[in-house]
């Protein structure tokens, strides 16, 4: 697994007006559109392109385009969702798939409860939003779905991440494909609720309000 941790001063401002509880709902969904393509211009870094012939007004010339298949990207829903609209206004014409994942608080297992996912993913890159990277398992799940549906790249992006959410990526996946995730601050780690510290509380619910 790769592991990019951006350092720009942008993001780092961006990211402690996210982090300030008295930041209210609506600037925090623009802070994450903002975020998100910041962290979207370097997930992009080495995605598939093919040369093509245009004519500018002076001359022709040959330029690039993104590849076909076109790159999937993935919200996990529901907090990932709020991460949708900075990644297709970077990437317009990638693709978009659903998955929702929730823990199952019996087994503690991670389930999923919706998939709007195209069935073969052979040769496809895939974008996974998650904004949260805290105890790793659902992104592991999301992960393993994607690995045994073929998928050939994996990029995951997280406005914030965990040593520990890290450390079960790289224990459950391993080499076993290619992954990367792209994150705008690794934070210390986790509280005894699996909140990440200092974190910025539950995203889902600073996006779109609590729901009970
Ligand atoms: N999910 C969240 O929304 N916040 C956390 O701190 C951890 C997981």
């Amino acid at each position: 697994m790769h592991l990019n941790v951006i350092e720009h001063p942008l993001v780092e401002h961006k990211l402690t007006v996210l982090r300030d509880k008295k930041t209210p709902s609506s600037t925090f969904r623009s802070l994450v559109d903002e975020l998100v393509m910041l962290l979207t211009y370097e997930a992009t870094r080495n995605v598939a392109v093919e040369p093509v012939e245009i004519e500018t007004p002076v001359a022709p010339t040959t330029g690039v385009m993104l590849s076909e298949p076109r790159p999937l990207v993935v919200p996990i829903l529901r907090a990932g969702l709020g991460m949708l609209d900075g990644m297709t206004q970077m990437m317009p014409t990638a693709e978009v798939g659903f998955l929702g994942m929730r823990r199952d608080e019996n087994t503690l297992e991670i389930e999923t409860y919706a998939n709007r996912l195209p069935a073969d993913l052979s040769g496809r890159e895939v974008y996974v939003l998650d904004p949260m990277l805290a105890t790793g398992h659902t992104l592991v799940a999301t992960i393993e779905y994607l690995i045994e549906h073929n998928a050939k790249r994996i990029v995951c992006l997280c406005i914030l991440a965990t040593p520990e959410g890290i450390e079960e990526i790289d224990k459950k996946i391993g080499d076993r494909a290619d992954v990367t995730v792209v994150t705008a601050a690794m934070d210390e780690g986790l509280n005894e609720k699996s909140y990440i510290v200092p974190g910025l509380g539950d995203a889902g619910d600073r996006l779109y309000g609590v729901v009970d």
